[in-house]
């Protein structure tokens, strides 16, 4: 791993963060336009405070392969979108029934439950919009994405996650259970984020792909033990979305089940995995280390 070009994690958080920013707001429709309830819930749910961890990855691993950024933006806006309409749908009463997300009345509470529904709906047509019709990438790299995309946002992806978790309710799982539904409902659309940038790269070999794709997984399913672990930890305040809301529904969490501390170790164990499939790789990857090591750190 090499200190050249060393960035700090603020510097990269602003700038792609701000960049997905700007893209959003620029592709999502006015609410102005009608039916303007449905687009001004659309826009409510995704310009809130989100961290844009999806994206910025996204981003980041692009760097590292060496992909100039207008080849990124429609996947990133995309992976956010597909993110900001399951988050939508996860805060529904059906659901994990929570009232607080990204600091604001969740978007059934702003909206009531039908425009919610409707908006996380929208939100997923947007998103495959966007990506079928970037101009900055050729019809085959198009289409790769699309494929990726639809495949892990479905039912053998985040949606099948969110269907074993709400099945998991008041029940006990075992840690290979918790993996695979921590895998399939958060680190599906953390993979795909990484694979999206792999695709748009001229470096891009199977070696490559498989490499990112481990070290995605190890992300992904990281990414979700840190949300259960903050879970207990964290505040509301600080969160932006009621802390406690995995325990108030019994749900088995990582902590519930194998206990904080082995929680705790597992994220660094994984932490270390990841690194270990990429880092002899002589890639620019600064950014990306800075963007785990932001994960594995955050607070919120
Ligand atoms: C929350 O994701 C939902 C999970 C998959 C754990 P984030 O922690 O990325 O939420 P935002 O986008 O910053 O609000
Ligand atoms: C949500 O997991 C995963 C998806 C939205 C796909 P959680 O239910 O743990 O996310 P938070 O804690 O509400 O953000
Ligand atoms: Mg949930
Ligand atoms: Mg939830
Ligand atoms: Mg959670």
């Amino acid at each position: 791993m090499t200190e050249k070009g060393l960035k700090k994690i603020d510097e990269i958080l602003d700038l792609y963060a701000g960049r997905v920013n700007q893209q959003l707001e620029s592709r999502l429709p006015l609410a102005s336009e009608p039916p303007s309830v449905l687009h001004d819930a659309m826009r409510y749910a995704v310009l809130g405070h989100g961290k844009r961890i999806r994206p910025v990855l996204l981003y980041a691993t692009g760097e590292a392969l060496n992909v100039p950024l207008d080849k990124l933006d429609c996947a990133a806006c995309a992976v956010e979108l597909i993110h900001g309409y399951s988050l939508i749908h996860d805060d529904l009463p059906a659901m994990d029934d929570d009232d607080l997300r990204r600091g604001q009345p969740t978007c059934h509470k702003a909206f009531g439950e039908a425009n919610a529904i409707l908006a996380g709906d929208a939100l997923q047509g947007l998103a495959f919009s966007v990506l079928a019709n970037d101009p900055a990438n050729p019809p085959d790299r198009r289409m790769k994405m699309v494929s990726l995309l639809s495949h892990h946002a479905g039912s053998r992806g985040m949606v099948g996650g969110q269907a074993i978790d709400l099945a998991a309710v008041n029940k006990t799982l075992d840690e290979a259970e918790l993996d695979n539904m921590h895998r399939l409902k958060t680190g599906a659309m953390i993979k795909t984020s990484v694979l999206m940038a792999v695709i748009a790269s001229e470096l891009n070999t199977p070696d490559v792909y498989e490499r990112f794709s481990r070290f995605a997984d190890c992300i992904g399913l990281l990414f979700q033990i840190r949300d259960d672990i903050l879970d207990i930890q964290s505040d509301t305040e600080i969160l932006g979305k009621p802390q406690g809301s995995d325990a108030a529904q019994n749900k088995p969490t990582y902590p519930s089940t194998v206990g904080m501390e082995h929680a705790e170790h597992k994220v660094e164990q994984l932490f270390r995995q990841a690194c270990d499939e990429i880092d002899h790789l002589d890639f620019q990857w600064n950014s990306l280390y800075a963007v785990i090591e932001y994960i594995i750190k955050r607070i919120s």
